[in-house]
């Protein structure tokens, strides 16, 4: 698919509010599937602002760790974390993985697959750092299945006539597909599993500026007239009634793939 128009990555407080929250309890989950050894070297691509880096850093008692973003934004943000001190960052791309052949333990991406113009590419370039017999694995959010927080405000969006920008490879994220690339890619042992994780916001003035931090929606719907802004805050609210107590809450849903390196 097309991007309508680049999604650029640029504030890491922004970007932890409006989906750092949410990938760290995917990631939590992700982990406990993943069940990896303590002690290995981490590649984590796509670290963007450092949220995942973070949680296995205090799950995963890893030996060494390093992030890649192309995002220098996101990469200041993920080095100023309290819990990512034992990490290094690099500015990089996923298709050209500055590292030589058999680096690492295990190499993850974590809400990133779907941004990667050639996911294949990205999954081959994982493969090659990585050890024979270490970890290739991935958790991605279902875009096209409707697994997306932001799901809700696309359609209100559509609703309204505006097409929210999307990522270049939202068809990666399905659960086949991520199965196919990485039996493409030439894993063994490929598992899949799906996460669906729940996030509860204090009210609807708590979700809707949430929402407006979006890298993708943000920028668009801030360029809005009011009206037409009203309109679709005014449709995310009638989908989003609150509970007696004010509260917000929705599920999510992700698809992770995992598997092991030949040799
Ligand atoms: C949704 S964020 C995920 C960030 C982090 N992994 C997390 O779990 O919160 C997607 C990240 O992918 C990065 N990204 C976009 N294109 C990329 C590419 N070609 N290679 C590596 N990372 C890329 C973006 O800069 C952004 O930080």
């Amino acid at each position: 698919m097309t991007m309508t128009q680049p999604i650029v990555f640029v504030d890491g407080a922004a970007y932890e509010s409006f989906m750092g929250v949410w990938s760290r309890k995917v990631g939590d989950t992700f982990i406990d599937w993943l069940a990896p050894a303590a002690g290995q070297r981490w590649l984590d691509v796509g670290c963007g602002n450092g949220a995942f880096t973070e949680t296995l850093i205090e799950r995963c008692a890893p030996a060494a760790v390093t992030g890649i973003d192309p995002s220098a934004g996101q990469l200041d943000f993920a080095r100023k974390r309290a819990g990512t001190a034992k990490a290094k960052f690099d500015q990089g791309d996923a298709m050209a993985l500055p590292y030589a052949d058999h680096s690492f333990d295990i190499a993850v991406m974590a809400l990133v697959i779907f941004f990667v113009p050639e996911p294949a590419r990205g999954v081959a370039e994982m493969v090659r750092v990585v050890r024979p017999g270490g970890t290739v694995a991935a958790y991605a959010w279902d875009m096209l299945g409707g697994g997306f927080p932001a799901a809700p405000l696309q359609e209100q969006m559509r609703a309204v006539g505006i097409e929210p920008p999307v990522t270049p490879s939202v068809d990666a994220s399905r659960m086949e597909a991520m199965r196919a690339l990485w039996q493409g890619a030439g894993l063994l042992d490929v598992r899949t599993r799906e996460i669906i994780v729940q996030r509860t916001f204090t009210d609807f003035e708590d979700l809707w500026t949430t929402s407006l931090k979006s890298p993708a929606a943000g920028p668009k719907l801030r360029d809005q007239p009011d009206a037409r802004l009203a309109a679709i805050r005014q449709g995310l609210a009638r989908r989003f009634p609150p509970a007696a107590d004010g509260r917000i809450t929705y599920s999510s849903r992700a698809n992770a793939v995992s598997g092991r390196v030949p040799g």
